[in-house]
């Protein structure tokens, strides 16, 4: 590690929360940091349990790590008590006081809006929520009787975890295809995406950063409306083994192929280090559960091969299969 970002590295979706999970679970990872909010659904299989966290870190899968979520997140209280519960971290999550609340509200907002409903968004009110932040009138974390006794200042639990060389991970939502800077505007979410943010919203500066991990699926998706170049028809999704509904909202995810120069402005835009690849086994089925690059066919291999070419860094982590442990990990 010692301070990872990890960033969804085209619509969402990519995997993040696996390989989460998967990182957490190797490391060990001493603290993780929730950004952004409640639309962004991270999907994690462990000890055979599928959990869907809206709120919770995905680094919960490790017993020992801090649990945070930063000044820039955006809290729905209700959602974050239950993950809680569902995951029985009271004792090792923390919210930043300065995180900001998204209410009920803001969701009928959201839903009632035309031009919203005209994204495709996920109906959760995050864009409302985050309007009521730059006019200032948005209540935040330390507003909030049920939230105080997560209350802390993130940003320093996290540089001073940084500062004792502990492993960090700054877990990012959504992709950058879907920033409201750098994606398909106007066909995005709420905020920015990028790596660049994830920092801002964790409160940790730029220096303090080793590595920044971009996630991409072996092929793309997106929810909602708006352009995904090379989409293909539902039908033909479901015989390649690519149709996947969303985690957050079940609604069906649009497909396509994996885009070579999306992926390279990505990392670029993202300033990454390294990348992760997930279910290359929906690409190429003999790769089922491999652990080792060698078991990979030629095929498989090419692609792999291609991205780094195209993204000029190295992909480190491949995932073949549902699991936190489906994962070929080339680190040293
Ligand atoms: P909003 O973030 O709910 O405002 O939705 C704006 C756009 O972002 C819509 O196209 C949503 O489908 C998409 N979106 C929001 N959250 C996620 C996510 O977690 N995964 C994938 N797409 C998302
Ligand atoms: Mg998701």
């Amino acid at each position: 590690m010692p301070c990872t970002v990890i960033v969804g590295g085209f619509w969402g979706d990519e995997g993040k929360g696996k390989i989460i999970s998967y990182l957490a679970l190797k490391e060990p990872v001493d603290v993780c940091i929730r950004t952004g909010s409640v639309n962004a659904a991270h999907t994690i299989w462990y000890n055979g349990k599928r959990y869907a966290l809206h709120m919770v870190p995905g680094g919960f899968v490790q017993g020992k790590c801090r649990l945070l979520v930063g000044p820039g997140a955006n809290v729905h209280v209700a959602q974050f008590l239950k993950e809680v519960a569902e995951t029985g971290v009271k004792n090792r999550i923390g919210v930043d006081n300065q995180a900001s609340i998204i209410e009920e509200k803001h969701s009928i907002q959201d839903k009632s809006s035309v031009h919203l409903k005209g994204l495709g968004t996920t109906g959760w009110g995050v864009g409302p929520a985050i309007e009521e932040r730059v006019r200032r009138t948005a209540k935040l974390a330390k507003d909030i009787a049920e939230l105080k006794p997560y209350l802390t200042d993130v940003s320093e639990e996290a540089n001073g975890a940084i500062a004792k060389g502990k492993n960090v991970l700054l877990e990012g939502t959504q992709g950058i295809m879907l920033s409201l800077f750098y994606g398909t505007y106007p066909y995005v979410t709420g905020r920015d995406t990028s790596a660049s943010a994830i920092c801002s919203e964790a409160g940790v500066g730029p220096t303090k950063i080793d590595n920044v991990l971009v996630v991409f699926k072996a092929f793309m998706t997106r929810v909602g409306t708006g352009p995904l170049p090379g989409e293909i028809p539902k039908e033909e999704a479901q015989k390649r083994g690519w149709f996947e509904t969303a985690a957050g909202t079940g609604r069906d995810r649009r497909s396509a192929p994996f885009d070579f120069e999306l992926a390279r402005k990505s990392s670029t835009i993202n300033g990454a280090t390294q990348i992760a690849v997930t279910k290359l086994d929906c690409l190429y089925p003999t790769c089922r559960s491999a652990k080792k690059y060698e078991e990979l066919p030629e095929e498989a291999k090419q692609f792999i091969g291609n991205v780094e070419k195209q993204a000029g860094i190295p992909v480190v982590l491949i995932g073949t299969g549902p699991e936190a442990l489906d994962i070929i990990d080339r680190r040293k």
